[in-house]
């Protein structure tokens, strides 16, 4: 089984609630239950925090114990040079994903400090990128064995 981390940075869990025109009324419990039900081959294990720090935990942790990342940082997305690093750390593939099109929203949204260090980056789908995230994160891993 391929062991995958879902990872949601900050506000994500407000979803349902926050912004619906911007993100839709998809909870992000709603958003664990599709992805199991998507991929009932992968093992996989769902976090949200708000903590730049706890994100970057939970990363390390995924070294040993995870075979991929699917990654939403949220707002860190644009400002955490740390979460950058700790992807480049692990060595793990991590697939980057958004609910919307950031590149079609305000400037600042533009630039994803994650992109870099990321297999690549599926955006603008609402809860729908997270199912594109697992089928090509998953077909990335199987490709790589
Ligand atoms: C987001 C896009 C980010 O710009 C924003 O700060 C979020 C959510 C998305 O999923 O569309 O919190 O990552």
């Amino acid at each position: 089984m391929t062991r995958v981390l879902i990872l949601n940075g900050p506000n994500l869990n407000l979803l349902g609630t926050r912004q619906p025109e911007v993100y839709g009324t998809t909870t992000l419990s709603d958003i664990e239950t599709m992805c199991r039900e998507h991929a009932p081959v992968a093992e996989i294990t769902f976090v949200q925090s708000n903590h730049e720090g706890a994100l970057i935990d939970a990363i390390h942790a995924a070294k040993t114990a995870q075979d991929g990342i699917i990654l939403n940082a949220g707002a860190y997305t644009h400002t955490s040079v740390a979460l950058h690093d700790a992807i480049a750390s692990v060595e793990l593939p991590c697939v980057e994903v958004h609910l919307s099109n950031i590149h079609a929203r305000e400037p600042f949204r533009h630039h994803s400090y994650i992109a870099p260090v990321a297999v690549g980056q599926i955006a603008g789908f609402g809860a729908q990128s997270y199912l594109l995230a697992l089928d090509a994160l998953l077909a990335h891993v199987k490709g790589s064995k």
